[in-house]
Parts: C-alpha cells; sequence; structure tokens
C-alpha cells in the first residue's frame, strides 16, 4: 500500500495546471451509454475511479480506448447488458450514475445498492423517486435497485429537493433518462453544480433537448436517440481548491492555470476574507500569495454555488493554523469529519459539537504517522503535512489516487518536498 513521505515547511511556488473534474467526467462517461455513434471525451482525468467506471461501463457493451493525445473514445458495441454487479459498485459508489442512463436508453436498469460510506449516510431515495417520477417501475430486490421504463405517459413534473438541498448525481440520473423519455419532464429543485451543468450540455451535444441549464429548474423535451459527440470535460474546481490550500498552508505563491474561476467564486471568497491575496492574472488562471498565518473565518458548506462539502476537509486544515479561532458547519453531508481526528494529532486544536467544528488556531502543526480515510479527508492530510514542522507520513493513499491525479508530482514541481513509496515492495516482504 502506498504511502506520503512529507517534509513539511517549504513554500511552494510556481504554476500548476489542473485536470479535467472527475464528478463530471464520471457522469459524462455514464451518459456515453445512451450515444448511438463514438464519443470523444477530452480532459477526462487518469484516475482510480475514472478507469473502475471504465471497467463498468465495459460491462455494459460499451468499448473505451485511450488515444495518443489523451482523449477517451467510446462507443457502444453491445446494447443488451442492463446490470452493476455488486463487485463493481461496492467499490465506487459514483457506479450508481449508470442508472438514469440505462433506464434511458435500454429500458431497464439493474444497480447494485451503493453501500455506506465513509462521509456519512448517502441514501439514493431521491435518485429513486425521480425515476419513478418518469413512470418507471422502480423496486429493490436482492441487494439492487430494479428499473424498468413505462410505456409512454403523460408530461411530468418532478421535484428532486431533498432534507440536505438537491441531489449531484440524483440530478444526473433522472435528467439523463428523461432526455430519452417522451413528451416534457420539469425537473425542479435541481443542483446547479458545474458538473451536472457540465453534463446537461454534453447531453444537448448528443441531441438531447433541455432548457434551463445551470438553474434550478431543467425543462427536457425528451427525444427518440442521441448521437455521439465530441467534449472536452471542465477543469475539476476541487482539485484546484485542494493546490490552492497547499499553497496557502506554506505561505507561498502559487499560480493554478486551466481553471473556471467562476466555478470557485465561494472557496476564493474565502480565501480572500482569510487575509490571502487573490488575483486572476488570465481568464483561466487564479493565483494565491499568503504570508503569516491565515486569519480564522467561518465556513459553511452548501450546494453550489455555495462553499463545497468537497473543499470542507481541506480549508478546515488551513483553519487549524489561523489566527484565532472558526467555525466549520457541514450542511451537506453533517457526519464528514473523519479528518478531525487525524489532524488533532498533528497538534490541531478542534471540539466537534454536531455538524459544527470549533477550530482554535495553532501556531504550526507538528508532523506525525497518519491515515487517509475518505478521498477529501486524505488530500486534507496531505495539506496539513505540506505546512506542518517535521515529517508527515500519510498511509493509505490510494484513497488520494480515486481523486487526484499524480498530486505529489505536481506539488513536488511546486517545490515540495513529498514522496510516495511503497513499504511492501520496497521492504520486499509479503
Ligand atoms: C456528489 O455526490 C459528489 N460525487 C460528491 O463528491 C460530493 O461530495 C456531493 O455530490 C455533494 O457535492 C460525485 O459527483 C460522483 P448528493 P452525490 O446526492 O451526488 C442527500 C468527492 O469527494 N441525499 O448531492 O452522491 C445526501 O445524503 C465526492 O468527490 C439524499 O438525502 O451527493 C447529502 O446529504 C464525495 N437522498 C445530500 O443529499 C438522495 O437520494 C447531497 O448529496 C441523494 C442524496
Amino acid at each position: 500500500m502506498d504511502r506520503f513521505l512529507i517534509q513539511g515547511g517549504v513554500p511552494l511556488a510556481g504554476r500548476v495546471r489542473v485536470a479535467g473534474a472527475k464528478n463530471a467526467a464520471l457522469p459524462i462517461l455514464a451518459a456515453t451509454l445512451m450515444a448511438e455513434g463514438p464519443c470523444r471525451l477530452d480532459g477526462v482525468p487518469d484516475l482510480r475511479d475514472i478507469r473502475t467506471m471504465l471497467d463498468l461501463l465495459g460491462l455494459l457493451g460499451v468499448r473505451a480506448e485511450r488515444q495518443g493525445d489523451g482523449s477517451l473514445v467510446t462507443e457502444v458495441v453491445d446494447r443488451t447488458p442492463c446490470r452493476a454487479p455488486y463487485e463493481l459498485v461496492k467499490t465506487m459508489r459514483a457506479s450508481i450514475c449508470v442508472l438514469g442512463p440505462l433506464l434511458g436508453a435500454r429500458g431497464r436498469a439493474e444497480v447494485s445498492f451503493p453501500g455506506g460510506c465513509q462521509i456519512g449516510p448517502r441514501p439514493v431515495d431521491l435518485h429513486l423517486k425521480g425515476l419513478a417520477g418518469l413512470g418507471a417501475t422502480v423496486r429493490v430486490e436482492g441487494g439492487y435497485i430494479v428499473a424498468q421504463a413505462a410505456a409512454r405517459g403523460p408530461d411530468r413534473e418532478i421535484y428532486l429537493g431533498g432534507p440536505f438541498g438537491p441531489t449531484v448525481t440524483g440530478t444526473a440520473n433522472v435528467l439523463c433518462a428523461a432526455v430519452l423519455t417522451p413528451g416534457t419532464t420539469v425537473l425542479q429543485a435541481a443542483a446547479m453544480e458545474p458538473e451536472v451543468t457540465d453534463l446537461a450540455r454534453f447531453l444537448c451535444a448528443m441531441g438531447a433537448r433541455i432548457a434551463g441549464i445551470g438553474g434550478p429548474t431543467l425543462v427536457v423535451e425528451g427525444v427518440t436517440g442521441l448521437r455521439g459527440a465530441a467534449w472536452r470535460v471542465i477543469p475539476d474546481r476541487i482539485e484546484a481548491g485542494t493546490l490552492l490550500t497547499a499553497a496557502v498552508m506554506t505561505g507561498g505563491d502559487v499560480t493554478v492555470t486551466g481553471v473556471d474561476p467562476q466555478a470557485l467564486t465561494a472557496p476564493l471568497d474565502l480565501l480572500a476574507r482569510m487575509g490571502v491575496t487573490v488575483g486572476r492574472p488570465a481568464p483561466d488562471e487564479v493565483r494565491v500569495a499568503a504570508t503569516g498565518r491565515p486569519h480564522p473565518a467561518d465556513v459553511v458548506t452548501l450546494p453550489y454555488p455555495g462553499f463545497p462539502t468537497d473543499l470542507q476537509a481541506q480549508f478546515m486544515a488551513l483553519l487549524c493554523v489561523a489566527a484565532g479561532n472558526s467555525f466549520v458547519t457541514e450542511k451537506v453531508y453533517p457526519e464528514r469529519f473523519i479528518h478531525v481526528a487525524e489532524l488533532q494529532r498533528m497538534g490541531a486544536r478542534i471540539r466537534k459539537e454536531g455538524p459544527t467544528a470549533m477550530v482554535e488556531g495553532v501556531a504550526e502543526l507538528s508532523g506525525c504517522p497518519v491515515m487517509a480515510s475518505d478521498l477529501r479527508a486524505s488530500a486534507a492530510l496531505v495539506v496539513a503535512g505540506l505546512g506542518a514542522r517535521g515529517e508527515t507520513v500519510v498511509d493509505r493513499v490510494y484513497h488520494i489516487d480515486r481523486g487526484y491525479e499524480a498530486i505529489e508530482v505536481k506539488l513536488r514541481a511546486l517545490g515540495a518536498r513529498i514522496a510516495r513509496e511503497n513499504p511492501v515492495r520496497e521492504g520486499g516482504g509479503g
């Protein structure tokens, strides 16, 4: 199992390019199931989660090949499989993204019910409610979600809001099924995350008819088929945000390139409130420069355009060394605080009460062995380690590899002292 060895305290400096967005690429790849010709996707990052999705698509009759230029070409070669098996779904929750495309394109979907997750309960009731709203028969049988499309029904309006706001992959699923459902579907309280917008635009490039893209109400006119399309996946705003927190944590001066600053409005506003100098040297670049300890700040995670839950842990790492007390409130996944205990091992002073953590800034964190758990919590430990005194060893970095493309290579190019090692391989044992 790989681990990272980090010698903290080196200010990061330079320019770094972000990859395409994992959470846009996953539903877009799933949507290629519905294409009647080849699709060519640029900007699909080379990540563990993406490879899992490609394995799943392979089982579902989609052939996918990386080209020499890095693009990914997909083509449906068998339209009969409808089953996403437990063995794959259990390794990646985002496998649920094939539910809507299968139902839309093949009239039937059998997708293993996703299990528990490190970041708290992650129900899929809204996905099922939305598909039922399209007229499908949906039931859970033998651990699988089994959905069967109906014959043509009346036009419909579906409300997708839940107790913690709209659902991102739920909106993606219902949208995908709706574009191939005859008649008009109005989706209310749709998620507005840039990744959902990117999917909707890709679907339109395939011939779908969707109005209201980017807003909370999507109006879909069903079409009878979708063609293949070429698409470039949007930049990964979460990778960008993670690299920016790493820069600030080390008192560095870093420019992230190939980004959409608009999609980063809330995190950039927070950085500015923390006393960081934030600039936009070019339309697709963000530069941060930090000196001294950041100011304390209060953070509340919310659905887009609010502050993203996927950056909560990384910003908490930063607030651990702020000159004062901060409150971090998690309103999307109220139990997403698995990083707290590891940050405390590094000397952070954090008190958690329900969905809120009170962070009392300390002058510095100190390096120690820590354990990666979920993707973003692990990224937060890397950020913390880069700023900490001494050596931090982050174990189980496969969690990070799920969502960041060679993050240690990018960080090293900025001057970080971070190395990947595999104790089992290098030790020659087990
Ligand atoms: C997506 O998960 C992302 N995953 C997550 O990123 C991200 O944290 C999350 O959206 C929120 O932004 C992908 O895009 C693959 P939700 P998703 O449905 O779609 C509740 C990462 O680190 N809810 O928008 O599964 C749910 O419990 C990952 O890259 C219901 O109640 O999240 C949560 O409180 C982790 N019923 C809230 O809604 C449902 O049927 C938002 O969840 C579905 C969700």
